[in-house]
This record gives structure tokens, C-alpha cells and sequence, in this order.
């Protein structure tokens, strides 16, 4: 059993058999209904339970069809349906989780609820988004890169414009310590990496660099990606962030800055940190991005049941 809770904590060779077993998955359910189970059933009978604290609509969508389509099932449960809400305690809880699933997916507002979980937990637990990081939705990132680019991660530049300090980028950043490519993040001087994150990058042999204009960073990436300015965990002056990010908006220009055949990702949902013809330009690939989370779920579920190939 392997639990799933940051980027960092997974060899780079897992993560790789991750994405390769994805590619296959995805290729051999061309013909098949959304529903219909792949061919080898490996997770029959198994039960995912999801829990949000937070909002979701592609993580929580994603990973009911990736179990599914493995031969399990899903439960969704809300937070305040549990006595876990009204005070029973978090290590009973977790008991009783690993006595009726198989898996569990949680969507938390509390890094340390996810690390008291894996903690008290016999089966494994899955990040689903936290307030520093978003595992899951990066490495399915990943894996859009290398399907629509044909080439390894490893031989792109990439670029972050906005918020560099939550839960994406940080994951981003974990990323291209694994998979060893090159990432140009662009930002607000108030609104970095933690110095923590960048060092230890940095000690692992990082290709990060920073820049605090948005031009400077996209110049000649192959991938632009940005987020929301304000993410659900933000407690701050919302207006006041917004005004901060006001000149870090990826648009036209910002994109004509990137190669030609630079495409723009964003894992949703979006705010006004990019222009609506970027969006809905030929270079953006954010539905396929959607899309492929069923994939890369399915085959981070398979992981943690140690039935990767
Ligand atoms: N990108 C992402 O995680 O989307 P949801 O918040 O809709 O799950
Ligand atoms: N950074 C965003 C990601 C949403 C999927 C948030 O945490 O709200």
C-alpha cells in the first residue's frame, strides 16, 4: 500500500510509471463508454472514499470515473455529514474509513489533517488538493504536456505566471525537481515561492529561475500555465491581490513572448488571470487538460494499490 499526498515524496521513477501506465489506459478505452470498465478490472470490488472540505468539480468528477472504470466503486462524502464535524475524533474516524474503503481521497483545507489521517489510516490516502499542494492535478499536467509536445517533460521549458506561493506551483515546483525540467515562474515580488520550497529545489538540482515580470518569464517557453489569484485557502484582502496581480495577466502579448506552438494550460476553474482569447485560443489546451485527470487518477489509484506494471 503507498499513499499519495505530495510530489516530493515519490521517487521519480514512480511517478514516470505513473504517466506511462496512464498513456496505455488511455489508449486502450478509445471505443469504450465512459462507464465500461477496462479490460482487466484490476481494482473490482474495491471502494473509493472521497471527501471534500472544499469545493471540487474535475477532482471530484475525475476520480469517481477513475475507480469506476478500474472495476471499483466511489462514495463522496461531505465533511458535514460525519460526527468527525460535531467531535468524534479524527484517529476513530480514520479507523472506521479503513474498515469500510479501500482508498481514501481528501480534499482538505488542513495539511496537517491530511498528515494525522495517514497517521491513523490502514489503507491509502490521496491528496486531493491541499493548502500547499496539488499533487494529483500536476502530474496530470505532466502527462498533457508530453501527449500534446510528444517529447519528454525533460526537454521543455515551462512557465508559471501568478500566484507562486499555493498549492499548483509548489507541486509544479516538486515537479521539475523529479522530472528534471526547466521552469520560469513570473510573479509579484510579494507573492514568490516559500524560500523553504526553492531551497530545497535548489539543493536537488532545480533548473528554477525567477522573474517579477511576466514577459521575462514566458520568453521562449513551450508551456505557459497559470491559476486563480486568489485560491480557496487565501485568507486575504481579495481586492487588494487582485490590484497586486493586475500587470501578471497572461494574454496575446504575453503569449507572443512564448514559442509559436506554446500552449497555455490552467487546472481550473479560472478568474480574470487570463485573457478570455487565450482561453479560447487554438494554443489552449485546458479540456484536454481536464479530460486527462480521469486518466492519471486512475493510474495514481493503481500506485497506491501497488498494481502499477
Ligand atoms: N483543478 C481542479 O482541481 O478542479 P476542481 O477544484 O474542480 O476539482
Ligand atoms: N489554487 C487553486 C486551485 C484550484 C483547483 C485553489 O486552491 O483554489
Amino acid at each position: 500500500m503507498k499513499h499519495f499526498l505530495n510530489i516530493r515524496d515519490i521517487s521519480k521513477s514512480d511517478l514516470r510509471k505513473i504517466i506511462i501506465d496512464a498513456k496505455k489506459r488511455k489508449k486502450k478505452r478509445l471505443k469504450l463508454n465512459i462507464l465500461e470498465i477496462d479490460s482487466d478490472n484490476p481494482l473490482k470490488g474495491k471502494l473509493l472514499i472521497q471527501m471534500f472540505e472544499k469545493s471540487s468539480t474535475r477532482t471530484r468528477l475525475s476520480f469517481y470515473l477513475a475507480i469506476r472504470q478500474l472495476g471499483g466503486g466511489a462514495l463522496t462524502l461531505r465533511p458535514d455529514e460525519l460526527h468527525l464535524a460535531k467531535g468524534e475524533s479524527l484517529p476513530d474516524t480514520a479507523k472506521i474509513l479503513s474498515t469500510f474503503g479501500n482508498a481514501f481521497m481528501l480534499r482538505t483545507d488542513s495539511d496537517s489533517k491530511l498528515r494525522e489521517f495517514k497517521k491513523y489510516m490502514s489503507i491509502p490516502i490521496i491528496n486531493g488538493l491541499s493548502p500547499t499542494s496539488h499533487p494529483t492535478q500536476v502530474l496530470s499536467d505532466i502527462f498533457t504536456i508530453e501527449e500534446i509536445k510528444k517529447k519528454s517533460i525533460s526537454k521543455l521549458e515551462i512557465c508559471w505566471i501568478g500566484d507562486s506561493n499555493n498549492n499548483v506551483i509548489n507541486s509544479l515546483i516538486e515537479a521539475s525537481v523529479k522530472f528534471g525540467f526547466k521552469l520560469n515562474i513570473g510573479c509579484p515580488e510579494n507573492y514568490k515561492p516559500k524560500k523553504e520550497l526553492l531551497n530545497w529545489a535548489k539543493k536537488n538540482n532545480s533548473k528554477i529561475k525567477v522573474y517579477n515580470e511576466s514577459f521575462k518569464a514566458a520568453k521562449g517557453c513551450d508551456v505557459i500555465f497559470t491559476d486563480k489569484v486568489v485560491s480557496m485557502n487565501d485568507k486575504v484582502n481579495k481586492n487588494k491581490k487582485l490590484k497586486d496581480f493586475k500587470k501578471f495577466q497572461v494574454n496575446s502579448k504575453v503569449m507572443s513572448y512564448a514559442k509559436k506552438n506554446a500552449i497555455f494550460l490552467h487546472c481550473l476553474p479560472r478568474g480574470k488571470e487570463v485573457s478570455n482569447e487565450v482561453f479560447l485560443s487554438q494554443q489552449s489546451k485546458v479540456w484536454q487538460q481536464a479530460e486527462n485527470r480521469i486518466y492519471v487518477q486512475k493510474s495514481i489509484l493503481l500506485y497506491c494499490f501497488e498494481k502499477l506494471r
